[in-house]
Order: C-alpha cells, then structure tokens, then sequence
C-alpha cells in the first residue's frame, strides 16, 4: 500500500467521521487495510468515574457523561465492530458503583471489551469487577489485527497488601491524582510474561493494539501519569512493525511516537484534567502538544469531555475526538512523518488560543 492510498481513504473516512463528530461528542477508532473489506471502526469510551453518594443516589454530572456516549454509540454510522471501555468505570470500586456503571453500558448494543482503572481495582483488587467484565488482561484478535487489553494499573506488593489498615483506605490513597501517598502504576513481571508468550504466537507483520488504562511510558510522574516498568513492555511490543497503544486515565488528549511503538489517549466522559502547568515539570517524551486545555468551564458541565471513534490504516489507528462542548479533533498517524499528529492544529499558524475560563 502507498501513502497515497492511505491518505485518500483516510482523508474520504475523515469527512465522514468529520461530519458525524460536529453532532457527536464520540470517539471512534477506524482501521483501514489495502484490502477494503478489513477495514473496520471501533468506539472507545472511557474514565466514566460513576459515584455513588447512597442509597439510590449516584453523581449526576458523571452519570450524564457516560449516558450520553452509550446513546452517541448506539446511533453511529457505520456500525463500530465493538466498543471499549477504557477503565475507571467506578470512583472507589464498590459494587454500587460498579453495577449502576454496568447497568449504564448494557444498553450498549455493541461487544464491549473492558480494560481496569485503577479506580476499578484497588478496593477488592478487581474482584467484583472481574465477576461483571471479565478477565483482568487478555488477547483477541479481529480482522487482522492482534488486540491486547492489559492491567497496567498494578503496583508493587509491598504498597498494596501491605501498607494499608483496610481495603477502603487502600483505594482513597490510590485515587488521589496528586497523593503523594499513591504508588507508581506497572504491567507486572506475571504480565509481562504473559504478553511476551501471547505475542510470540503473532507475525511481526501482523498490527499489534494494546489497550491499558495508564500510559505505558513515563509521562508525569506526579499524577501517575506513569507507568514504571514501560521500557520493559514497551521491548516486547518494539519487534512489531506497527504496534500501537491505546490508553485511558489522563483524560486528555496526548499522542507520542516512541520507536516504531505509537501511543494515543483517550478521552473521559466524566471531568477533562488539565495539562501540568508544563510537561517540561518531568521528563518526558512528549511530542509538542497543540491545543492545551486549561481549566474547563465551569458553566458547562461536559465541558472537556467525550469519548472516540478509531480507525486503523495500514495497521496505525486515527482517532476522532468527539468533544461534547469543544471544537472535535483528529489525532491521525502521519506515515510520511512516522509519528502521530493532530489533522488540524499540529501546525503552529493553525493552533486555536487555549480556552480561558474564570
Ligand atoms: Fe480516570
Ligand atoms: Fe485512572
């Protein structure tokens, strides 16, 4: 395949999902293949954050949030061939919160693939979850491609079995953004071993998706937006001509290209967090970010959030952005430049100012 051909078929998929993101705050994922009929699109949703105040009564803002991407969902068109939910379905993991989250996504007509938060995990270490979603980590493969869903929000034994006088004192301390309380993210050594014999199995030609909920680099280590053993995974993942990283959790928008490996992020549903003040606070590997979000407008609850539509050319993924009360982005892969860049704003004359709210 030619870029040409990817470009044309990306840019013909664009006008569409363009059209359907100006009424839809959705995000999809389309993947496109020189064969036209393994092109397909997926829906990702996620960091839904449902919270249960009691009895009956749960957060009305977040509750909207995820409502309306689980009815945005339903009406897309084309049909997405499944649906992801990226983590952090509930606040503090319990099993109120959990049911009313998965009450909200069984309306969803769509097979949904479910990655853990840590939000999810750190009250009964994803038992209740697992009863409702499934295994923790595992693979699939659909149309040609190698998909991975990992745990990436593990930590290390001492912090989690150890430290805490209960299981509820455990989860506040790990859902704090700034608590410096809180324990660095990782894959795991168990993982890790799983992920190197699942990928064993697969063509190095073969595109390769993985789905966590952290970044599995090192971004920011203050907010855990972190992952600590990245460099490890990201070696098993680097033999792949085109592997890619979708992942939940910053709830913003970040694209990076490290080595062949291109990572994405993905929207919340519930509350956007802003960028540090700078990335330059950390080192990093992040590319120039184009349109920062500052505060989000307090006068508009959906303000910053959303969810995405993915599509997949030559094995790299683009994702839409459908932004419920912002300007809606696309964040595709550029195969001339090699790395993953905004359709629209990358260009520094084209940059829109960052949003300034009182
Ligand atoms: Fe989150
Ligand atoms: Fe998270």
């Amino acid at each position: 395949m030619n870029y040409a051909q990817v470009s044309r078929r990306d840019f013909l998929k664009g006008v569409g999902v363009t059209a359907a993101a100006a009424a839809l705050p959705v995000s999809v994922v389309e993947l496109a293949f020189a064969d036209e009929t393994q092109n397909f699109t997926f829906a990702y949703i996620s960091d839904a954050h449902i919270q249960h105040i009691k009895g009956t009564q749960f957060v009305r803002n977040w509750d909207r949030g995820l409502i309306r991407a689980v009815a945005e969902t339903n009406i897309l068109n084309p049909k997405p061939d499944f649906v992801v939910f990226g983590g952090d379905l509930a606040q503090l993991g319990t099993k109120e919160e959990l049911d009313h989250g998965a009450e909200i996504m069984s309306a969803l007509k769509h097979k949904t693939h479910y990655v853990m938060g840590e939000h999810d995990y750190y009250l009964d270490l994803g038992e209740y979850w697992s009863k409702l979603f499934g295994p923790h980590y595992h693979s699939f493969d659909h149309k040609g491609v190698h998909f991975v869903i990992l745990n990436s929000i593990l930590t290390f034994d001492d912090w989690t079995f150890n430290r805490w006088p209960t299981d509820t004192q455990r989860m506040l301390e790990m859902a704090g953004l700034d608590n410096p309380n809180g324990s660095p993210f990782m894959v795991g050594e168990k993982q890790r071993k799983w992920l190197a014999e699942d990928l064993a199995k697969v063509d190095r030609k073969t595109p390769v998706v993985v789905f966590s909920h952290s970044p599995i680099q090192k971004l920011y280590k203050g907010w855990n937006f972190w992952t600590e053993d990245a460099e490890e995974v990201q070696a098993l993942l680097q033999p792949f001509e085109t592997p890619t990283v979708i992942y939940g959790h910053v709830h913003q928008i970040q694209y990076n290209q490290i080595g062949r490996i291109a990572f994405q992020s993905v929207m919340a549903t519930a509350w956007p967090w802003p960028y540090p003040q700078s990335y330059a606070q950390a080192e990093h590997d992040m590319p120039k970010l184009t349109v920062p979000m500052n505060r989000a407008d307090p006068f508009f609850e959906r303000d910053a959030t959303g969810w995405q539509t993915i599509d997949v050319g030559a094995g790299r993924v683009s994702l839409s952005y459908n932004l419920y009360n912002n300007k809606s982005r696309r964040v595709g892969f550029n195969f001339e430049k090699g790395h993953p860049e905004d359709s629209e704003y990358q260009d520094p004359a084209k940059r829109i100012a960052p949003q300034d709210h009182f």
